[in-house]
């Protein structure tokens, strides 16, 4: 069903937090804070749906100062170099990572695994396997729509095969 397919080009992104749950973000939205969102798209009927049957398919998003994201970050498919999405669910199992307390990057509240938003989310701490995967972007009039998949396997269940079929 649409509301638990995995985003695709052309879904929009709105808010997930409770108190704006399904609102489309804007950029002022943004800050160095950690903003949770959900891909939102359309079924058959053209009905708008928030993609949030999946729990997997809940997203990270991050605004810095131009400069400071940097590779392995894919630039061309952020907002400026300012703007970036990432998957917000752990590659080690499948927790929702949050702000570090420390402020120094992502921190995963189930076994402390660290993540560096600025650096293609790659991990620089504790037992995750791979980066979250960054999810491409773009501002089309104030929305951030999605561009393509995923950049690289999201979830932590997937073997490289199921990944391969999953694209
Ligand atoms: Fe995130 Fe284990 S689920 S570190």
């Amino acid at each position: 069903t649409p509301d638990k397919a995995p985003p695709v080009k052309g879904d929009v992104l709105v808010h997930a937090s409770e108190s704006k749950e399904g609102e489309l973000i804007k950029v002022s939205d943004l800050s160095e804070q950690l903003v949770r969102a959900w891909p939102m798209g359309k079924d058959k009927d053209g009905n708008k749906v928030i993609r949030k049957g999946d729990p997997n398919n809940i997203l990270a998003l991050y605004r810095f100062p131009k400069g400071q994201i940097v590779e392995p970050t894919k630039l061309d498919v952020t907002v400026d170099g300012e703007i970036v999405a990432y998957s917000d669910i752990c590659t080690h199992a499948g927790c929702s990572v949050a702000d570090s307390d420390q402020g120094d990057g992502m921190k995963c509240p189930c076994h402390s695994g660290q993540y560096d938003p600025k650096r293609g989310c790659k991990v620089i701490g504790g037992p995750p396997p791979r980066p979250l995967a960054q999810l491409p972007i773009k501002l089309e009039g104030d929305q951030l729509v999605v561009t393509d998949f995923f950049a690289s396997m999201p979830y932590p269940f997937l073997s490289e095969t199921e990944w391969e079929k999953f694209k």
